[in-house]
């Protein structure tokens, strides 16, 4: 079996219930996107509820004041996400007729939206085939390689970005990335990893050296 069949194979069974993952609409995808990137999946659960039942559509966060979506974002942190977030959907509304653009190209011209969130959000809304590749996945890859290259050097980087363009199946690339994301919090730890139970550890190099 291949890497790509056997992750999405264990995905298919193991896959966290996440709200964003149940009628997964661009606007849900996005907006969970933007809240993951500098908090922990527990701690954004109860925001992105709370957020999606005050601001259900991209319509209602444009026509809101700025002053409603801080109020609904306090105690989430980082604060220009969420100023980001409510430009991003007046410019949607007025320069894209309420359309969301579909590439990770075209996202990344969006207030708060970088290489990775673009990644993520146009693989799992639209299916582009583009690697979404955060630092958990970084670890997870690198593990896979056996990398002994330093976390955050150029080398490392440019290394783990094309070997992860390389592995993203062209079916169900958004499934793929979020199993991805859903090994390295489940079982690719970053301490303690438990190797026995991973779906694709006879792919691993760091598994196979012992290491
Ligand atoms: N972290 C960032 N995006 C995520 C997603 N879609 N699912 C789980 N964890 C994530």
């Amino acid at each position: 079996m291949s890497f790509g069949h056997a992750l999405l194979q264990w995905y298919d069974q193991n896959a966290r219930d996440l709200p964003w993952r149940f009628a997964p609409s661009p606007y849900r995808v996005w907006v969970s996107e933007i809240m993951l990137q500098q908090t922990r999946v527990e701690t954004v659960l109860p925001y992105f509820e709370r957020f999606i039942s005050n601001f259900p559509d991209l319509s209602s966060l444009a026509s809101s004041s700025q002053q409603d979506v801080l109020t609904i974002w306090e105690g989430l942190g980082y604060y220009s996400r969420a100023r980001n977030l409510h430009r991003a959907a007046r410019v949607i509304l007025t320069e894209h007729n309420g359309e969301f653009p579909q590439t990770a190209n075209e996202l990344e011209f969006l207030p708060g939206i970088g290489t990775y969130t673009a990644a993520a959000i146009a693989s799992i809304a639209f299916q582009e085939p583009v690697a979404a590749v955060d630092g958990n996945i970084k670890r997870v890859y690198a593990r896979l390689l056996n990398l002994s290259l330093p976390f955050g050097s150029v080398l490392f980087e440019a290394t783990i970005q094309d070997y992860a363009q390389s592995m993203l199946p062209p079916e169900r690339p958004g499934d793929f990335n979020q199993a991805l994301m859903d090994l390295g919090a489940i079982i690719c730890r970053p301490r303690q990893p438990n190797c026995p139970a991973c779906p694709v550890n006879q792919f691993c190099q760091a598994y196979q050296q012992g290491n």
